[in-house]
């Protein structure tokens, strides 16, 4: 009766891989419970996880080539605007949201357009543009631009106005860290870069003012919905970001907190429903709206099952 804080499946969005191919659902070893999904069982999970209550699904692809600048991420046959199609029509309420990034579609692993060991911001900028017109014409309802160029968000607006999607928002990865914590991702996306790093684009993990900036610089460019990542390591940023914006507020559970939780559980030294159903409560007491989580589809039926802890 005195709880303050609930959790409920309607705050959660599953992230999905998808992957070329024909009924598949090639397992991640780092993250037990994720596959690589070809689009019919990317199709099948969505409706699934709709049923069970997940109002939304991320969308990222594992495309059949990459090049240079990660052309077949504007593809209108491109992996992931082919699993957007096919989801929409199979189930139409679902809120699909098309993270738009390079790391997946390069050769090289960076999130944009190369000059010599370098990513060039404001080149990058133009081919964001057509990725994210690329995917809103596929179906894609929420574009969340995950690269950290700087001007992004300005840019995708103008994108997105310019080609008849007035009406779609942006829900910006506004404080994004250069995090450990994406080890697994980057296996299960086939997005390491290979070479240097990411720390000229996303940000330092002890830099909580520059979170405050770069977040307010989103919302100035036009950022309909806002996005703390990783989370758990992150509380206090969502906080901030909670007291000084209205906005929707969406945390991103990511690929080593799950990781993470499944080690310790498989050990035997932790009761994994426990700590992920805590972990996501605390994110929410944080101050996040939707939480972006591995472990969607299991909250969402320990929820049904009328979990209470
Ligand atoms: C793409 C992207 C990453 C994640 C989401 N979008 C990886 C990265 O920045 O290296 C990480 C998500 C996760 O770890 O679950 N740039």
């Amino acid at each position: 009766m005195v709880r303050e804080t609930r959790l409920a499946a309607a705050d959660l969005i599953l992230p999905l891989f998808v992957r070329p191919g024909f009924n598949l659902a090639e397992p991640v070893a780092s993250m037990p419970g994720v596959f690589q999904h070809s689009v019919d069982r990317a199709v099948e999970t969505s409706r699934l996880a709709f049923a069970e209550g997940i109002p939304a699904v991320l969308l990222f692809g594992i495309p059949e080539s990459k090049d240079a600048v990660g052309s077949s991420s504007w593809s209108p046959d491109g992996i992931v605007q082919r699993a957007l199609r096919a989801i929409k029509e199979e189930t139409p309420e679902l809120i699909t949201i098309a993270d738009v990034c390079f790391c997946e579609y390069t050769d090289h692993g960076h999130c944009g357009v190369l000059e010599g060991h370098h990513v060039a911001n404001d080149r990058t900028l133009e081919n964001l543009a057509r990725q994210a017109v690329s995917l809103a014409k596929a179906g894609a309802d929420i574009i969340a631009p995950s690269d950290m160029m700087d001007g992004r968000v300005l840019r995708l607006r103008h994108g997105l106005d310019d080609a008849g999607f007035h009406t779609t928002p942006i829900l910006s990865y506004a404080a994004k860290f250069a995090s450990a914590f994406y080890g697994p991702f980057r296996d299960a996306a086939d997005s390491a870069p290979a070479f240097g790093d990411r720390r000229t684009y996303q940000m330092d993990p002890a830099n909580r003012r520059e979170a405050a900036r770069e977040v307010a610089l989103d919302v100035e460019e036009g950022a309909d919905m806002l996005m703390v990542k990783p989370a758990l390591p992150y509380l206090d940023v969502l906080r901030d970001v909670r007291r000084a914006h209205p906005h929707p507020l969406v945390a991103y559970q990511v690929s080593g907190e799950y990781a993470m939780l499944h080690a310790a559980a498989n050990n035997g030294w932790l009761d994994y429903d426990r700590v992920l159903m805590e972990s996501l409560v605390s994110i929410r007491r944080a101050g996040a709206d939707l939480i972006i989580t591995y472990g969607a589809r299991q909250a969402a039926r320990l929820l049904h099952e009328g979990w209470t802890e």
